[in-house]
């Protein structure tokens, strides 16, 4: 996404402040910073929250815990509203009642989400690390099959049209790791998904289907040969994302 002047009115520029709803750890909220003078960022999660605010290196950005359905600014101030990853979870007529209010006239709505990675090795789409990534995924059940529905469908379903006419839709762009087979397991532990599961299930649960993965991958990159030392080969993982955004209009 191309933040630079958003296509605003030079009257209206620079760009002034902009809301990032649902931002877990700030991840994606950390690169709106060099663009506005100041950033809000909120979660409904206090844990993410607290995490956020710890890792914080940017004086214009401030955390805050609250719902995406009931956002804690004024009417008509700010100039964009984001939400990464994380509309799958909202009530979306509540969110984007509420993301309508804050954004001043000509102000940007943007959604965006990663969509289940790739797994590419050596350059080259690998079917059977993706076989055993899915399998991965879909042990994880319930939570993640929800969200995977949503994500793989592009917000698809007409709940994540946006209010506005002229919506614009980009799946240019892809994000690129390389990773061990530990890093690619803590890849998967971290997962929302998979830590709601171990929430449901028990700890036991969780560390028994990373060592199957292991052990699955291991076969994989090993070509069957238990004896192949794979823990320093190199796995891309290959993260997708798409992005809707509109204008709201300046008169309606
Ligand atoms: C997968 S994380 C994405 C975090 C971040 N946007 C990113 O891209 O790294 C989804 C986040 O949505 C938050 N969330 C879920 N329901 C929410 C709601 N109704 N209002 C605000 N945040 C919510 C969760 O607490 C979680 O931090």
């Amino acid at each position: 996404m191309h933040l630079t002047g958003l296509g605003y009115p030079q009257e209206k520029l620079p760009l002034d402040r902009v809301l990032d709803v649902g931002c877990g750890s700030g991840q994606n909220t950390r690169c709106l910073a060099p663009h506005f003078r100041s950033v809000l960022a909120t979660d409904i999660s206090p844990a993410q929250i607290k995490e956020a605010t710890a890792r914080n290196t940017f004086a214009n950005i401030e955390y805050r815990v609250a719902a995406a359905e009931e956002i804690p600014m004024p009417a008509e101030s700010v100039q964009l509203v984001t939400a990464c990853t994380c509309c799958h979870y909202f009530d979306m007529p509540r969110f984007f009642a509420e993301a309508d209010r804050v954004l001043a006239p000509a102000g940007i709505l943007g959604i965006y989400s990663v969509r289940t990675p790739k797994v590419y090795r050596n350059g080259m789409f690998s079917t059977e690390l993706n076989h055993v990534l899915m399998q991965a995924f879909e042990a994880i059940g319930n939570d993640w099959g929800r969200v995977w529905k949503d994500v793989e469908d592009r917000y698809g379903d007409p709940r994540f049209r946006l209010p506005y006419p002229g919506e614009v839709r980009d799946e240019s762009h892809d994000q690129e790791q390389t990773l061990t087979l530990d890093g690619l397991l803590g890849f998967i532990g971290s997962l929302g998904s998979f830590q709601k599961m171990m929430a449901r299930c028990g700890a036991e649960r969780g560390e028994a289907l990373l060592q199957l993965t292991r052990e699955r991958f291991q076969s994989v990159l090993s070509n069957g040969k238990p004896e192949v030392d794979t823990s320093d080969i190199g796995i891309t993982l290959r993260h997708p994302y798409f992005l809707l955004m509109a204008r709201k209009p300046v008169s309606r």
